[in-house]
């Protein structure tokens, strides 16, 4: 990075831990989160979603089956969703044991739980609001805990925390209710699109399937909600060789399940 910087060349793509360090320890839980930290990588994307007696719990599907024992511990109360199971309940369930022996015992993290143990490590968020219309309101009661845990002062506003979805209304919402915080809308829009979605998004965040070094520089010209430039970050790059192909597109950032990977291909 020292070297690309001292030539004038872009620096390297910024490596966020997508759902943690996932390739290394269970998804979206507080060992994924620490899983990263040791691996020295500042921000961790996770997925937020909502119980039946709305609390704000950190799980990527709408079921609880791939992730966790729900099947075992409920049986018959299939489809195991999410949002028909208490917070109370889910805390029971074993969110480690798929992943490997060694986590059995690791829990589904309330927002949070969530949120003091990435300030704990001193470590960065990118929040994704899954299934928003799942959850009519959650953008709403997502910023209540984040203020609620000291996540919207100024200087995690500025530099520590990026709310992202597939949901175009809900980063709406987000911008609306906060336009101080910084958001990111997941997808690649077509580029005649772009200006609409720069009213209210800072960052377009799309899969790497569908990336181009043109499409990247057509989003970059634009400026985002808060007068800078549009950042792209794409998902889910596991392989060095997929990492550097898209540094070379010019990507602001790279959402990947092993960051060390990533950061090593792309330095
Ligand atoms: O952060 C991007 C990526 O997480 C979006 O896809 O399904 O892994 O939440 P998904
Ligand atoms: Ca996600």
């Amino acid at each position: 990075a020292a070297q690309a910087q001292a030539s004038g060349a872009q620096d390297s793509p910024v490596v966020y831990a997508h759902r943690g360090a996932s390739a290394y320890a269970p998804e979206n839980t507080l060992a994924a989160v620490d899983a990263a930290d040791d691996l020295g990588i500042a921000w961790v994307e996770n997925d937020v979603q909502r119980t039946k007696d709305g609390v704000l719990v950190v799980v990527h599907d709408t079921t609880l089956s791939r992730t966790t024992d729900a099947e075992e511990v409920f049986p018959g109360r299939a489809p195991w969703a999410v949002k028909d199971f208490t917070a109370a309940e889910i805390a029971e369930l074993d969110a480690g044991s798929w992943f490997g022996a060694g986590f059995a015992g690791a829990r589904v993290p309330t927002l949070s739980q969530y949120l003091d143990r990435v300030e704990r490590n001193r470590q960065k968020l990118l929040l994704e609001i899954k299934s928003p219309q799942t959850y009519p309101g959650i953008e709403r009661e997502i910023l209540r805990v984040l203020r609620q845990e000291g996540w919207l002062d100024r200087g995690h506003v500025k530099h520590r925390l990026v709310i992202q979805s597939f949901g175009a209304e809900s980063v709406k919402n987000v911008h609306v209710l906060r336009p101080d915080v910084v958001t990111g809308f997941l997808g690649t829009p077509a580029v005649a699109d772009l200006p609409s979605y720069a009213a209210f998004t800072d960052q377009i965040n799309p899969s790497h399937t569908t990336l181009s070094a043109g499409y990247v520089a057509a989003v970059q010209k634009l400026k985002g909600a808060h007068g800078k430039p549009l950042r792209v970050n794409t998902w889910t790059v596991n392989d060095a060789a997929k990492a550097a192909q898209v540094a070379g597109f010019g990507v602001d950032g790279i959402i990947t399940d092993k960051p060390d990977t990533v950061r090593d291909a792309t330095r």
